[in-house]
């Protein structure tokens, strides 16, 4: 199955299903985030609004942009707001927003089902303001190795979804070679049981 018909399927129970990856990634996204001051945000792979709600306390205006329909239906009965636009978009394509328009572009657990680093960060770079940020929380890639990916329960069995492992010198090589730099990496552990492998990773880059 396709991604984008993966994540259609998995909209109506994605908000509410165990899924340890998903709670962690709230965790990170608003301990790094609350550190930053940002008005115009943009958010890649937006899904059903998780992250929107807590980043709308902070922006004066919110794009979340996504290519499951069904992810962006849950997102917009969530969350009534005239400070969002949810546009369905495939992020492998051209992002068809205005350049030079966010001071924040934030990616939750969505890089892992794009296979071209260089051109996220390209248009990334586009889309940015000077000195804007890019957050990027992924599942980290210790893990990726292991074998973790994106699944779902569904009453046939558990659904897998496309995944590509992009390794951490990628993320870093990538960036740098879009004129994003570098300012924060951290790793996410379980309850804090650092003797496992982390479950996540995240970045701040800098334009
Ligand atoms: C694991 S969900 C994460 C959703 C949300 N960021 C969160 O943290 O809860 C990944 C999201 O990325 C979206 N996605 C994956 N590949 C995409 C692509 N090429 N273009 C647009 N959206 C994509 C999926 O539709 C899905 O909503």
């Amino acid at each position: 199955m396709s991604i984008e018909k993966s994540y259609n399927s998995w909209a109506n129970q994605y908000d509410t299903n165990k899924n340890r990856t998903r709670d962690l990634d709230q965790t990170s996204t608003i301990e790094t985030l609350s550190k930053y001051k940002f008005e115009y945000v943009l958010e890649l792979g937006c899904g059903t609004g998780k992250n929107t709600n807590w980043l709308l306390k902070k922006a004066k205006q919110i794009i979340g942009l996504d290519f499951s329909q069904e992810m962006l239906a849950k997102a917009k009965e969530k969350i009534i707001s005239e400070k969002v636009i949810f546009k369905k978009a495939d992020l492998t394509k051209i992002w068809e927003i205005e350049n030079n328009c966010v001071d924040l572009i934030t990616s939750s657990l969505t890089l892992e089902h794009i296979k071209d680093l260089d051109h996220v960060f390209s248009e990334a770079n586009k889309k940015l303001k000077k000195n804007g940020l890019f957050f990027i929380s992924e599942l980290h890639p210790f893990k990726q190795y292991s074998g973790s990916k994106a699944r779902y329960e569904t009453e046939s069995g558990t659904q897998e979804l496309e995944v590509y492992i992009h390794h951490i010198s990628e993320y870093i090589e990538n960036a740098n070679s879009n004129g994003l730099k570098l300012v924060e990496i951290k790793e996410w552990f379980d309850k804090k049981n650092e003797s496992e492998l982390p479950r996540l990773i995240s970045f701040i880059f800098k334009k």
